[in-house]
């Protein structure tokens, strides 16, 4: 990735039908601190998220509600916009399915298929999940339900489909290409094997609703919910405009994040039609696990939705992000409890990180008169401290570059836990009178490894870093990767820095 200087992220869209959860939360705040990290590391960035609007599920969910399914949308994609604001997520646009920029690159994505000879009518006899909004064959069934769970109707109507079964060898062939085109590994295999397992046609339209994009030429077809989907990461660049710079600049996409659920669709039925229309497929598709609740499944019907806004609310939105990033490595499942939530905000943010930043900084306020002090000539445990910090840089953007957020964290927090054994050791409290040249020397070590430690935390914990990069009074312009290491910026002696301020408070136990 490191090669391109421009980096496209997207979300999944996400189905308007309900409102937004934790698994929402997680795929976008996953790229939000993908799209900060790469930002902040000089790359020019595009960070896409949106809604979902079309299709049986939305159009069901909106007669549920009394409500017309363009009015029920509008008021269930500003839920999601708000997720965005909560969660603090940065992202540069948010697409809805049901505009016009997005409905003028569906069917000119259509054309391109009706053009390349992979559209032919047929009738499509067949189970299909609304739930899943997916087809199944029979053989996928387990127990008369989807392989999901989710229950599935016998479905018989005219329909267009995309000549997927040809497209095998060109599908196992990108993924061979690059071992990075579908990510992690298990999930790679998982569809490798189901391509070389043998691919049929896909029905891409469906006649017995009306809630979605019309075929072009045959309106009596709305055309299949995730054609329509997958189509907006290419709407929201102003297909088929493909000359605009906004189009030859970012795409290929780096990087479609998506759930381990909806992999098949984003790495097999994707890159197929993207190929089909003359385009080229994504660099990479990255999935990630599923959170549970206290051990259970999270499901409506237990109860037991964990609601973004409520986390937030109670816990903070830095130590929410912090752990949502940090607990699970990213790509596996995880389990979502109050008391690991409350450990890592207590024992990581409050006692570790924020601990360190407090009583270094107290200490240049009460022993320094408030000013960076002037290092003087470094030990060898100073230098040995620095360059820990200096190290994180590479570090980090190798565990970001394979999409390890929790690997850049666990970096990030080693060199936290190495500056408070070093401040441990060196006692600045008791240089003060005895020695106050070596003091000045440890706090300036001290507060220039907070420096680098704050700015690469920026983009997990974006208030709370900044407030520390505040009180070091670190110019806007010096908050960036290239300030960093060794051959970077560094603090300058005499600069006054504010009164300091704990910037991570300790959770009580009765907030769970
Ligand atoms: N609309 C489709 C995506 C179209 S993309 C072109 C969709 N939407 S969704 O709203 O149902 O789900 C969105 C995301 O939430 C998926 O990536 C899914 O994996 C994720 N999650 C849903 N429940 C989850 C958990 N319990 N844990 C983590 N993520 C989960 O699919």
């Amino acid at each position: 990735m490191a090669a391109r200087d421009a980096f496209y992220v997207t979300s999944p869209i996400y189905y308007v039908n309900d409102s937004p959860h934790i698994g929402h939360a997680y795929t976008t705040l996953a790229c939000d601190v993908m799209a900060r990290f790469m930002r902040l590391d000089g790359r020019r960035v595009r960070f896409l998220t949106g809604t979902d609007e079309h299709g049986q599920k939305v159009e069901k969910a909106a007669r549920e509600a009394g409500k017309e399914p363009q009015a029920f949308t509008d008021e269930v994609s500003q839920r999601f916009r708000r997720m965005v604001e909560v969660m603090g997520t940065s992202p540069d646009d948010f697409i809805r399915t049901t505009e016009a920029r997005h409905k003028r690159a569906v069917s000119a994505l259509w054309q391109k298929l009706v053009d390349a000879g992979d559209i032919y009518l047929g009738t499509y006899a067949g189970w299909y999940s609304v739930r899943d909004e997916a087809f199944y064959a029979e053989s996928e069934l387990v127990d008369g339900k989807a392989p999901t769970g989710a229950p599935v109707e016998w479905v018989e109507e005219p329909s267009y489909f995309f000549r997927l079964s040809a497209w095998q060898e060109r599908l196992l062939a990108y993924y061979e290409r690059d071992p990075q085109t579908v990510m992690p590994a298990s999930r790679r295999n998982e569809v490798v094997s189901f391509v070389k397992g043998g691919l049929t046609d896909l029905s891409v339209s469906r006649t017995s609703f009306r809630w979605g994009i019309p075929v072009p030429g045959d309106e009596r077809h709305v055309i299949y919910v995730w054609l329509d989907a997958l189509t907006n990461y290419l709407s929201a660049l102003g297909y088929p405009d493909t000359e605009s710079e906004l189009f030859t600049t970012f795409w290929p996409a780096d990087l479609h994040m998506v759930g381990k659920d909806i992999v098949r669709f984003h790495s097999v039925y994707w890159p197929a039609f993207l190929m089909s229309a003359g385009l080229a497929p994504p660099r990479r598709v990255f999935a990630h696990g599923w959170w549970t609740n206290e051990g259970q499944k999270i499901s409506k019907s237990l109860g037991n939705v964990i609601d973004p806004f409520e986390l937030v609310a109670r816990y903070g939105l830095d130590q929410v992000r912090y752990f949502l990033m940090r607990e699970v490595p990213f790509g596996q499942d995880g389990d979502f409890s109050r008391a690991a939530m409350l450990k890592r905000a207590n024992h990581d943010l409050a006692n570790d990180y924020g601990n360190l930043v407090q009583r270094v900084l107290s200490l240049v306020q009460r022993s320094c008169e408030g000013r960076v002090p002037d290092p003087g000539t470094l030990a060898a445990e100073d230098d040995e401290l620095l360059a820990a910090a200096h190290g994180l840089v590479p570090s980090v953007r190798g565990a970001m570059d394979e999409v390890a957020p929790h690997k850049a964290l666990e970096a990030i927090f080693d060199v936290v836990g190495r500056a408070n054994r070093y401040v441990d050791a060196q006692a600045p409290w008791a240089l003060a009178k005895r020695d106050p040249v070596r003091l000045r020397a440890v706090l300036w070590t001290a507060c220039e490894t907070i420096r680098h430690v704050a700015t690469l935390t920026l983009p997990f914990m974006p208030t709370a870093s900044a407030k520390i990069l505040d009180q070091l009074a670190v110019s806007e312009p010096a908050r960036r990767f290239a300030s960093l290491g060794p051959d970077g910026a560094h603090l300058v002696p005499g600069t006054p820095l504010p009164r300091p301020e704990g910037v991570f408070p300790r959770l009580q136990e009765a907030a769970a």
